[in-house]
């Protein structure tokens, strides 16, 4: 059975950043009370023309580069995002053909701020049962669109940016070892955003409503969070046959400092084996995890061989972890660079919208 290593890693952030103290210029909050609740001093906002696409296709082809892999060679992208471009089609169809993956099956999936987790599952048990051999993984919002910067409870928290991973599979021990998933829709409620699918379609009372924006109830998700990080966590260790004191590194969703230290009590680790870095970008969703990840590898906390869990809880309720021992690169340098294929899958989805123009001006299409 081939086993699915994690070979590629690239994130994108927009540029423009929200500051705590011009969030203080729009509700009544202030820096020091933001810090001292979340953690967070900063996070980046999507510029107009920024999407979850554009987003996620910026650091799709990042981590095919650190692969080496060709979008022609991808087989599966999953898309994990709670703020899709459309509810149909999906993200991860518009990155198959910003990118160019003209082989691949392209899909979104959907477990808000748990759904990298989910999604590197769903690829890494494609690769393991040799239905695949090359997936793209990606996490990208852009929650900004769909906060309400009047409501200080939600609009202090989330950011924007994408993160991607490229899996491949290898006959070598490693990288995706154990993982586990959860949900328990009875809380639904307490994470939201309740307008714009069938059961309350866009009308002028979900707009005039609010219902278009995220809607929170902080103190029951903060109570959720903290009491499923530590377990999941330990779940995935027992399930890649580790035992807790090999764990040498924890990538936790990046919502909320306080939240990530009452992990780290639960699991009696000290806060140097986690990574954060919500300080700058605030709660990115799906995108926390791999963010954090290319920022840890970046820094040489996530070596090849490194144990590492990688943990998520968000809106569903959902949360899952998994057991990864990081691999890298494994196929030696190519002298085709994937980012030299940017402008031909330009030009490819161009010609493809070109022809199917001409052929129905030319021979005319039946409905
Ligand atoms: N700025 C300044 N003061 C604020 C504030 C803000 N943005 N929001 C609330 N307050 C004040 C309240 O008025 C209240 O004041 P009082 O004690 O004088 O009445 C006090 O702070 C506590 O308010 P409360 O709403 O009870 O805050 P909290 O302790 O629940 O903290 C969160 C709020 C959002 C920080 C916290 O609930 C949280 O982080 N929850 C998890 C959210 C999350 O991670 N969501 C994403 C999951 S993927």
């Amino acid at each position: 059975m081939p086993y699915a290593h994690i070979t590629g890693w690239g994130m994108t952030v927009p540029r423009k950043i929200l500051t705590n103290d011009d969030l203080s210029k729009m509700v009544e909050t202030n820096d020091a009370w933001i810090r001292e609740m979340t953690g967070i001093r900063e996070r980046r906002i999507a510029a107009e023309g920024e999407t979850s696409a554009t987003l996620g296709a910026d650091a799709a082809f990042k981590a095919l580069s650190v692969a080496g892999v060709l979008p022609t060679e991808v087989d599966l992208i999953i898309c994990s995002t709670s703020s899709p471009e459309h509810i149909f089609p999906a993200t991860a169809c518009l990155i198959q053909d910003a990118i160019g993956a003209s082989n691949a099956g392209a899909f979104d999936l959907l477990a808000a701020c748990s759904g990298f987790i989910y999604a590197l599952n769903m690829a890494a048990q494609s690769i393991r049962t040799g239905s695949i051999k090359t997936a793209l993984v990606i996490g990208s919002e852009t929650l900004s669109r769909f906060t309400n910067y009047k409501d200080r409870n939600t609009c202090i928290l989330f950011g924007d940016g994408s993160g991607a991973f490229v899996l491949q599979a290898s006959e070598k021990p490693g990288g995706v070892m154990g993982s586990v998933m959860h949900s328990d829709g009875s809380g639904g409620d307490f994470l939201s955003l309740p307008a714009g699918g069938s059961r309350h379609p866009a009308s002028e009372v979900t707009l005039h409503t609010g219902m278009h924006f995220i809607h929170m109830d902080g103190k029951e998700v903060f109570r959720f969070a903290t009491r499923v990080m530590a377990q999941a966590t330990l779940e995935a260790v027992e399930k890649s046959g580790w035992k807790a004191e090999e764990l040498e590194l924890i990538v936790p969703h990046q919502a909320n400092r306080r939240i990530i230290e009452a992990a780290a009590r639960g699991l009696k680790m000290p806060m140097e084996k986690f990574v954060v870095n919500l300080d700058r970008y605030g709660n990115t969703s799906t995108a926390s995890i791999p963010i954090a990840v290319v920022e840890a590898v970046q820094t040489g906390r996530l070596k090849s061989g490194t144990k590492a869990v990688f943990v998520g809880f968000g809106a569903g309720l959902t949360w899952g972890a998994l057991a990864v021992e990081w691999s890298g690169p494994i196929q030696p340098e190519r002298a085709i660079r994937p980012e030299w294929y940017r402008p031909f899958a330009r030009l490819r989805s161009f010609v493809r919208r070109l022809l199917r123009l001409l052929e129905g001006l030319f021979f005319g299409r039946e409905l």
